[in-house]
């Protein structure tokens, strides 16, 4: 996908200089413990800096990101060299590194540190604990998924699927996320309105055809979520500002 076309996925280059932040007010609405010692998968990464501040300062295990436009998945590959270079240096294995130590103007006059070769001890630590994948998750299966993982993030996302791919490709993805979850392992989710949805639609045709046959609606998610098998939303709260204020919910598989 070329960095010059419509952004139809919500696949828009320049994302976090929209929501710029090197803590995600998203994320400091979870339980601290939500991510600790888990796998987790992030859906529709973009640039990967969400996917970044789980696996450095949450306490994941193991992070992959993943998203549909390549151009993205790469510049994700180059946040997690920046984030590398600009956190504290520790020489403890279990000492905290602050995020954001060293200003960015490091990596731009001395280019971005290089990132060692993984130990036993540190591979689940970041930088070691990161990694992205190009895929249309929504489609396609891809190799991480058969492990399963603890924790699937999807947030600003669910829009892009309902409007490409219409209410099947929803339920489709509600449905993969159910399955690739171990048990017990949440699904957090952060839905767009319905709302803004009529902006969206209007950047390209088929979205705008796509529209018409849609049914479900955001409002429904969480009785559609609980058909599909998750238990009731738990209702984290609601972050953002203007058209970027939006709830976060956790859906959990039964154990
Ligand atoms: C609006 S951005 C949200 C980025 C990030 N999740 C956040 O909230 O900070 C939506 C992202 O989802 C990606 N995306 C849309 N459909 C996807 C799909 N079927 N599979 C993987 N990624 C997808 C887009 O390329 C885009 O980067």
């Amino acid at each position: 996908m070329s960095a010059n076309s419509t952004p139809i996925h919500g696949n828009y280059h320049g994302y976090y200089a929209k929501r710029p932040t090197v803590k995600d007010p998203r994320l400091s609405l979870l339980p601290p413990e939500l991510f600790r010692g888990t796998s987790v998968l992030d859906v529709g990464c973009n640039e990967g800096w969400v996917t970044c501040e789980i696996a450095q300062s949450w306490g994941a295990r193991k992070v992959l990101g993943v998203d549909i436009d390549d151009t993205l998945t790469r510049l994700a590959w180059k946040r997690k060299r920046t984030v590398w270079s600009t956190q504290e240096p520790t020489t403890a294995i279990d000492e905290k590194p602050l995020p954001g130590y060293f200003p960015a103007s490091f990596e731009h006059t001395f280019g971005p540190l290089p990132v060692p070769s993984a130990q036993t001890e540190d591979k689940h630590l970041f930088p070691h604990n990161i990694s992205f994948r190009t895929a249309d998750w929504t489609n396609t299966t891809i190799p991480q998924d058969a492990a399963g993982y603890d924790v699937v993030v999807a947030f600003s996302l669910t829009k892009w699927i309902h409007l490409n791919g219409g209410d099947d490709a929803l339920l489709r993805f509600f449905r993969r996320v159910y399955d690739v979850l171990t048990p017990g392992g949440s699904l957090v989710l952060e839905p767009q309105a319905w709302e803004t949805y009529a902006k969206a639609k209007r950047m390209d045709n088929r979205l705008r055809e796509n529209a018409k046959t849609l049914k479900l609606r955001p409002d429904g998610f969480e009785s559609l979520l609980q058909e599909v098998g998750f238990g009731p939303a738990q209702h984290m709260g609601t972050t953002g500002e203007g058209g970027f204020r939006r709830p976060i919910d956790i859906y959990k598989k039964p154990a």
